[in-house]
């Protein structure tokens, strides 16, 4: 039984104030009639047999509204009672299934073209996955990205994996040549996950198997679950396991993880920029930007940010001082 876990419990914050703790990038119709919540669901539908989806108390309900629009009835709804990112998250969604059960994990931000290319690199890790593979999906990378994670490969095989490295390095392994861009996809049988988490996080394996077990009419225990250490699946798993094997992802593919990714996409849709390479985002009325390049404005009902594109990281420190000051 394939299942498609979709994580949906981040908050977006580089994305602020488009995206907000109310309302996070997953669940805004950005892009097109469908939120990219609703477009991760429709795009693994025909490739699973069952929808799992992880997200936390505070949206569950913007999960809920959305997967009724698609009319979809049957999914298990795991409800986090605290986000300890992506190690515990998905080790959840394995304690739900069967050891042997197959698991196709993708983030609920990220734009992919749906169509054959998509499909067959799915089948594809699903065959690998099934020879107790931890699968990962490969991007070719075409800028030196701090964000992403990043597979170093030998032909086929993946020799190491590096989670978000810095400028330096991330310039290094784009010079280098053999490196890829993680797509923060991956598909494994829950057993294989949950034995290599268990090797190399035994305190996330251990608390999170605790929470799973423990918990009260399907509600899992906040004190517990803060107890959990907060990791992402790149550090607890991927950095440590020899078990990895990469498939190449021929699709097209873009994170919607920050302001530049989300002016390239738009720009690349035909988006308006003007000849300095600045963007309004937000608003049709007319806007005139003077000795500015490469810059952005968004625009929401209560509250504008400018910034220069190749500063979009920092956008996150501004969410950070306004939920500070809460
Ligand atoms: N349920 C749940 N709980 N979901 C979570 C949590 C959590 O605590 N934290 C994050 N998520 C969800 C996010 O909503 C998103 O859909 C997905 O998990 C990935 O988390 P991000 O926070 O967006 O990760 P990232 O973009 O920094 O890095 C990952 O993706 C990159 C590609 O987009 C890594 O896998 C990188 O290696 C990869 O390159
Ligand atoms: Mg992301």
């Amino acid at each position: 039984k394939v299942h498609h876990v979709v994580l949906t419990g981040g908050v977006g914050s580089r994305l602020w104030p488009l995206s907000r703790v109310s309302c996070p990038k997953q669940y805004l119709n950005l892009f097109s009639n469908f939120s990219l919540f609703e477009l991760a669901v429709k795009r693994n539908r025909s490739l699973s047999d069952s929808l799992i989806v992880v997200g936390n108390r505070g949206n569950q309900h913007l999960s809920a509204d959305s997967l009724k629009k698609l009319h979809i009835e049957n999914y298990t709804n795991i409800v986090e009672a605290t986000p300890r990112n992506t190690a515990p998250a998905i080790a959840f969604a394995a304690f739900a299934t069967l050891p042997d059960d197959i698991l196709l994990i993708t983030p609920a931000d990220h734009i992919i073209a749906e169509g054959e290319a998509y499909s067959k690199a799915v089948n594809k890790a699903i065959a690998l996955a099934m020879e107790g593979n931890i699968v990962t999906f490969g991007v070719c990378p075409t800028r030196p990205e701090t964000g992403y994670g990043y597979i170093e490969t030998d032909g086929e095989e993946v020799i190491s994996f590096r989670e978000k490295p810095d400028q330096k390095t991330a310039q290094a392994f784009l010079e280098q040549g053999n490196f890829l861009w993680n797509s923060g996809m991956f598909c494994f049988q829950a057993k294989v996950f949950l034995e290599e988490l268990e090797k190399y996080a035994p305190e996330v394996y251990e608390k999170s198997h605790a929470v799973w077990f423990q918990n009260r009419n399907g509600q899992l225990d906040f004190e517990a679950s803060k107890a959990i250490p907060s990791i992402s699946i790149d550090y607890a798993v991927m950095e440590h396991s020899s078990k990895i094997k990469a498939v190449p992802a021929s699709f097209d593919w873009s994170d919607m993880g920050s302001f530049e990714a989300v002016y390239d996409y738009l720009k690349e849709q035909g988006h308006k920029v003007d000849e300095m390479g600045n963007m309004v985002i937000g608003s049709d009325k007319f806007t005139s930007f003077v000795g500015l390049k490469d810059s952005i404005l968004v625009i929401t009902d209560d509250a504008h940010l400018v910034l220069a594109k190749e500063e979009s990281q920092q956008v996150k420190k501004v969410y950070d001082i306004l939920e500070s000051m809460n």
